[in-house]
């Protein structure tokens, strides 16, 4: 979004150092719990995206969070917020152990397994609500099956250390319901 939109500025935040180490040069980067709250001024913004975030948040903290972006949001600004689901059709054994790990995980800390059906639910009360949902194949129906197929693997990456840590699962097998789930 920085490469297509030269002229503006982007703040980016994550509570972990895992910041891209390529910048077009109009990007900061900050490491920020948002759960602990937004370093930034009411009003400062006019648009905020959020992507990816269901599995850290309680549907409790989850509020908390929208009210924050719409804080930090210019009245007449955007927010707008991006989620995929862990529940998938139509999976073999490996990729179903894995679903229903995340899901196990997920709803431990009080997380919602259906976030992408209801997040204009979580929206609710921001002016000219627009919701969509997709549902989309991995792996097959051509260059969106391959994106959603390499996102599959980064998450199987990127869930790695969390998961076995819950699931008391060693890596090894992990590695198993890695390869097994995405080859299925
Ligand atoms: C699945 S990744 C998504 C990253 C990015 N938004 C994207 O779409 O590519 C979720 C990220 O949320 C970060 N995260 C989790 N809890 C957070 C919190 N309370 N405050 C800020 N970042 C958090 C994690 O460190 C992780 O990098």
């Amino acid at each position: 979004m920085a490469k297509s939109y030269p002229k503006s500025s982007f703040v980016g935040i994550d509570k972990e150092d895992c910041f891209p180490a390529s910048n077009p040069g109009n990007c900061v980067f900050q490491i920020v719990d948002l759960l602990k709250g937004l370093p930034f001024k009411d009003n400062t913004f006019d648009y905020v995206y959020s992507r990816g975030m269901y599995y850290y948040f309680s549907f409790v903290e989850w509020q908390q969070v929208v009210e924050e972006l719409r804080r930090v949001t210019k009245p007449g600004g955007y927010v707008e917020l991006v989620e995929t689901g862990p529940l998938f059709n139509n999976l073999g054994p490996y990729s179903s152990k894995f679903q229903n790990a995340c899901a196990t995980l997920i709803q431990a800390v009080g997380g919602d397994v259906y976030i992408p059906e209801k997040l204009g639910d979580y929206l609710a009360g921001f002016d000219d609500l627009t919701t969509d949902y997709a549902s989309s194949p991995i792996g097959w129906k051509g260059r969106i099956g391959q994106l959603n197929l390499q996102n599959m693997e980064l998450s199987y990456t990127a869930h790695k250390l969390r998961l076995c840590n819950y699931m008391r699962w060693t890596e090894e097998e992990y590695e198993v319901i890695n390869e097994q789930g995405l080859a299925e």
